[in-house]
């Protein structure tokens, strides 16, 4: 019982809608309409503008650590769970949210965040990779597709030194979702029509 509570947590916390709730309370605007109409940061920022996007990405982040940090309360509970288990929940919460219908973002907030309760160096190497790789391409969503496969090809390096093959597992599907959820921007990124950040 306990342990179906901290699961049901950790996809109701990644089921917030926060670029949804912020556009609708603050904007009066469903960016869902708007944009890519994609419930995420970089639509956020594209619809809302700067304040909006940064405060939808710190919440996006925060779902994924807050998951993941759902795992000591599995100590009190006397459950055992792993957190990256957690994390996933909440990230598929955060692409399939409850709160907004099913339709939500493209993992890649959230999946930072739950890095971030997990690995934190790691969450930090991946940022500053991340903003190089958006220096040079300037396509949000090539660099979050390249970011995944390098934490993926990351933590294969990592398994031959710690054994910890959850973690592998749970990098390989946490990119498994986010590239699947860019498969529409595979298409244009292929076509060329994709679009770019203005710096
Ligand atoms: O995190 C989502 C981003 O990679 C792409 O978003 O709105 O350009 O499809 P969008």
């Amino acid at each position: 019982m306990a342990l179906a509570l901290i699961l049901v947590a950790a996809y109701l916390i990644g089921s917030i809608p926060s670029a949804l709730w912020i556009g609708k309370l603050f904007y009066n605007k469903d960016i869902r309409q708007e944009g890519s109409g994609n419930l995420g940061t970089t639509n956020t920022f594209r619809v809302l503008g700067k304040p909006a996007g940064i405060v939808v990405l710190l919440m996006d982040i925060l779902k994924g650590t807050a998951a993941v940090l759902l795992v000591h309360l599995s100590y009190f509970a006397d459950v055992s769970i792993h957190p990256l288990l957690l994390g996933m929940i909440a990230v598929i919460g955060h692409m399939y949210p409850i709160f907004a219908g099913f339709r939500g973002g493209k993992a890649v907030a959230t999946s930072a965040g739950v890095v971030l309760g997990y690995a934190p160096i790691l969450f930090i190497s991946l940022a500053i990779i991340f903003v190089v790789l958006l220096k040079l391409f300037k396509m949000v969503s090539l660099s979050s597709i390249l970011i995944a496969i390098i934490a993926f090809l990351y933590s294969i390096v990592a398994y031959f030194y710690t054994g910890d093959w959850v973690f592998t597992l749970m990098i390989a599907v946490l990119a498994t979702f986010i590239i699947y959820r860019h498969r529409e921007n595979i298409q244009r990124i292929k076509n060329g029509t994709e679009s770019k950040v203005n710096f």
